[in-house]
C-alpha cells in the first residue's frame, strides 16, 4: 500500500469519545507502522480554548496505559509533535476563518492536502461542509492538491433526510471527495469476504441460487444500551445496525464479481444489490419481520435491567432493540434465496457472522436420520470475535455401518498474521489519505438501503397494533423469529451454546 502524500488532518470533534478511543489510537498505530509520511499534521478541534500542550497531555492518556514502557511513551511523544489543537465552535462562522488562518500558518507541503474528519453530531454535517466551502477550503485547484472530507455515522435518519444531506453535501464537495464511514467495512474480516469470494475458484461457481439454500447474517451484542439511551432510543436496531452495517455486508456477500478491483466497479456492483432488494410490502411486514425489546433478566447470576428502565430511555419506549427479517434479492443469481438478518442488544454473546447454507445432496443414499441430524453444509464467515472461516460438512464415523457425523474445517484469521488485526479505523483513515473510497458508502448506496428499511420503520410507527415482543436479556431474542424460516426444521445458527460460564467468548 502506498504512503499518503504529506497532509493535514482536521478533526471536528477532536476532543470527543470517538477521537480519543478510536481515531487518535488508529493514527498512532499508523505512525508506528510507518504508514504515514514524514510530514503531516493533525489538528483537533473543540469549543474550549486549550493549548497544544494540554491537548497532547490529554491524548497521552488515551494512547498509553499502565503497561506502557518508556520507549513506547517516547514514541507517543514523537507522534504527538505532529498534533495541534484549535478552538472552534461549529456554530460560529468566525471560528472557521480562524481555522483557515491556522491551516495557512502550516508549511505549504502539509496544507496543500487537507482531510477533514467530521466526528460530531450529524446535525453539524451540512453546516461544516458549507462553512468550509465558503472559505474555499474544499477546492483542489493546484496540481495534485487534494481536499477530502469524512463523515461519521449515522448518515440520515430516513430516506428523505439522507437524500437531503447528500444534496447539501454534494452542493459543496464532489462525490469523490466525500467519504461516508461505515466502520464495519474497515474490518479485516469483512474485506476478507471479498477476497474469499473473488479469489477462490472453488467457491465462485457455488455462489448462487442453484447451490445455496439460504444465507444468515447475525450481528449480536451482549451489552445493553448502556449510557447511550438518548442516542439509541430515537434510532433503534433497524437504523443503528441494519440500514448501514448489515445491508453493506449483504451487498458484499451478494454482489456480482466486478470486472476490476477498483472503487467504482466494486461500489457499482454493491449498489445494484441494494437496489435489487425486494421491497417488503405492508402486508408482508408482520410475517417478514420480527422486532423485540429486551426485558429485565438475570444473566450468569447478575440482575440486568430491561430496556425501558435504562438511563435516558422513556418508560413507554417502543424502540426495537432486536430485529430479525427475511429479505430477497430480485436478480438472476439470488431469486427466491432467503437472506435472514438478525441483530440485537443483550443477546447471549457478542458475535457477527455470515452463514451460507448450501443445498442438501438431493437423493439421499445414507440413512435419513443420520444425515438430517448432521444438517446441511455450512460455510461460516466470522467477522468478530475470533475472525475466521469454518466449513461444516459430513464424514463417516469410523466403524461399522455408514453413520454420518458433522465435522468442521476451520481457519482463524489470527493464524495468517503474527501481528494483531488492524483496527477498522486504521484502514479507513489510511484509505481516505490515499484517496481509495472502496470501503466507504456512496450516496446512491446509502439511499438504496434507506429505501429498503424506511417503509418498515414507517409501518411500525403508524400501526400501533404491530407486535413488539419482549425478550429476556441474555436470550437469543423472541422465539417468533423462527417463524421467518420457510421450512419448519430450519433454525438460526447459535454459536457459543455453552454460555453458562462467566466468559461469553465465542469460538468459531
Ligand atoms: N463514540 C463512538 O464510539 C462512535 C462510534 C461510531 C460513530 N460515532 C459517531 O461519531 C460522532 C461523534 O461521536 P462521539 O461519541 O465522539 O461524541 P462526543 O463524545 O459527544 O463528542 C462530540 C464532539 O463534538 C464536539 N462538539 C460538540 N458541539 C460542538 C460545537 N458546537 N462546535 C464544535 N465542536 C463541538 C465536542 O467538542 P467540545 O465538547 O470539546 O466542544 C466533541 O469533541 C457522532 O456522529 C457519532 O454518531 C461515535
Amino acid at each position: 500500500m502506498r504512503t499518503p502524500d504529506p497532509f493535514t488532518l482536521i478533526i471536528f470533534g477532536g476532543t470527543g469519545d470517538l477521537s480519543h478511543r478510536k481515531l487518535f489510537p488508529a493514527l498512532y498505530k499508523l505512525f508506528l507502522q510507518q504508514r504515514l509520511p514524514q510530514r503531516f499534521k493533525v489538528l483537533g478541534l473543540g469549543r474550549n480554548e486549550i493549548s497544544d500542550k494540554v491537548f497532547r497531555e490529554q491524548l497521552t492518556h488515551s494512547l498509553s496505559d499502565d503497561t506502557s514502557g518508556s520507549s513506547e511513551r517516547e514514541q507517543i511523544q514523537f507522534f504527538l509533535q505532529h498534533v495541534h489543537f484549535q478552538q472552534l465552535d461549529m456554530s460560529h462562522a468566525d471560528d472557521f476563518q480562524h481555522l483557515k488562518q491556522r491551516v495557512h500558518s502550516f508549511d505549504k507541503e502539509v496544507r496543500d492536502n487537507l482531510l477533514f474528519y467530521v466526528a460530531t453530531a450529524p446535525s453539524f454535517f451540512s453546516s461544516v461542509a458549507r462553512e468550509l466551502t465558503a472559505l474555499g477550503l474544499h477546492k483542489e485547484d493546484v496540481g495534485n492538491q487534494w481536499r477530502r472530507i469524512i463523515f461519521e455515522k449515522p448518515f440520515g435518519n430516513d430516506l428523505e433526510s439522507a437524500r437531503q444531506l447528500n444534496n447539501e453535501l454534494l452542493a459543496c464537495f464532489k462525490e469523490n471527495q466525500i467519504y461516508r464511514i461505515d466502520h464495519y467495512l474497515g474490518k479485516e474480516s469483512v474485506q476478507n469476504m471479498l477476497a474469499f469470494r473473488l479469489a477462490n475458484g472453488l467457491f465462485k461457481p457455488l455462489w448462487n441460487r442453484q447451490f445455496i439454500h439460504h444465507i444468515e447474517l447475525t450481528a449480536a451484542e451482549s451489552l445493553g444500551v448502556e449510557d447511550r439511551g438518548a442516542y439509541y432510543d430515537p434510532s433503534g436496531a433497524m437504523r443503528d445496525m441494519v440500514q448501514n452495517h448489515l445491508l453493506q455486508l449483504l451487498a458484499i456477500i451478494a454482489m456480482e464479481p466486478p470486472s476490476h478491483f477498483d472503487s467504482t466497479s466494486i461500489r457499482d456492483e454493491k449498489v445494484k444489490v441494494l437496489k435489487s432488494l425486494r421491497p417488503i410490502t405492508e402486508t408482508e411486514i408482520p410475517t417478514h419481520t420480527v422486532r423485540g425489546q429486551y426485558i429485565a433478566s438475570t444473566i450468569r447470576g447478575e440482575r440486568v435491567p430491561g430496556y425501558r428502565t435504562e438511563p435516558d430511555v422513556p418508560e413507554s419506549s417502543s424502540t426495537e432493540t432486536y430485529i430479525a427479517l427475511k429479505a430477497y434479492i430480485d436478480n438472476e443469481r439470488w431469486q427466491d434465496v432467503p437472506f435472514y438478518i438478525r441483530t440485537g442488544k443483550r443477546l447471549p454473546t457478542r458475535v457477527t457472522e455470515v452463514v451460507i447454507h448450501f443445498n442438501g445432496p438431493g437423493h439421499q443414499i445414507f440413512n435419513d436420520i443420520d444425515t438430517q441430524s448432521m444438517g446441511g453444509n455450512q460455510l461460516v464467515l466470522r467477522i468478530q470475535p475470533d475472525e475466521g472461516v469454518l466449513l461444516k460438512f459430513g464424514l463417516k464415523v469410523p466403524g461399522a455401518g455408514y453413520q454420518i457425523a458433522p465435522v468442521g474445517m476451520d481457519f482463524h484469521y489470527s493464524d495468517l498474521s503474527e501481528s494483531e488485526l488492524p483496527e477498522a479505523y486504521e484502514r479507513l483513515i489510511l484509505d481516505a489519505l490515499i484517496g481509495d473510497s472502496t470501503l466507504f458508502s456512496r450516496a446512491d448506496a446509502v439511499e438504496a438501503s434507506w429505501a429498503f428499511v424506511d417503509p418498515i420503520i414507517h409501518y411500525w410507527n403508524t400501526h400501533s397494533e404491530s407486535k413488539l415482543y419482549g425478550y429476556p436479556a441474555g436470550t437469543w431474542g423472541p422465539p417468533e423469529s423462527l417463524d421467518l424460516f420457510e421450512e419448519t426444521e430450519e433454525d438460526w445458527r447459535y454459536p457459543c451454546k455453552n454460555l453458562s460460564s462467566d466468559d461469553s467468548y465465542c469460538e468459531l
